[in-house]
């Protein structure tokens, strides 16, 4: 049985990834209504990501016995000064979201709660990718401003559809989507 108090922390946790896959989708059609479908591929594709950690933790929570407390999300940041600031946007909140899962570990830590420790492990290890992509992303964005069509060449090259499974990610409820 996990600790009560990783349950009521993982279940605001899952609240949070729903809100970032909401923000992933609002910035996927910012540039897809400007007409940069790398880059709205590219954040769809996130959007997708972000919505499997949270049913990952949603099956966490099914396989222990516990129930799911599916929330509201608030709404996402839809307007951006540039297409600059979206990236800016994803990258503090991929920096938040990893303060937030190393909370989680450190409440299953301290609960002496280890098996639940052990599944923070995951999304620690992935929240280090996520913000090395959306520093390199915004490092290219900011220096490509005035050339969108360098910064659509770069995610074509650097992130063009990744169909490659992670064998080690844990199974969102419902299987995955992708
Ligand atoms: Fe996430
Ligand atoms: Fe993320």
């Amino acid at each position: 049985m996990p600790a009560e108090q990783f349950v009521t922390a993982l279940n605001e946790q899952i609240g949070r990834e729903f809100g970032a896959s909401q923000q992933y989708v609002a910035v996927a059609v910012y540039y897809d209504a400007l007409t940069l479908p790398q880059l709205a591929g590219f954040f769809y594709r996130q959007a997708l990501e972000e919505r499997d950690h949270a049913m990952m933790m949603v099956k966490y929570l099914l396989d222990a016995d516990e129930i799911p407390v599916i929330p509201g999300v608030g709404a996402p940041t839809a307007e951006f000064a540039d297409i600059v600031e979206p990236v800016r946007v994803a990258l503090e909140q991929e920096k938040r979201v990893t303060d937030q899962i190393s909370s989680l570990a450190a409440v299953a830590r301290q609960a002496n709660d280890f098996v639940s420790e052990q599944f923070t492990q995951w999304f620690l290890k992935e929240q280090v990718e996520e913000i090395a992509t959306m520093s390199d992303l915004l490092a290219v964005s900011e220096r490509s401003k005035d050339r969108p069509a360098e910064i659509e060449d770069y995610v074509a090259r650097e992130h063009s559809a990744d169909t490659s499974a992670d064998p080690t990610s844990p199974a969102p409820a419902g299987g995955a989507v992708g």
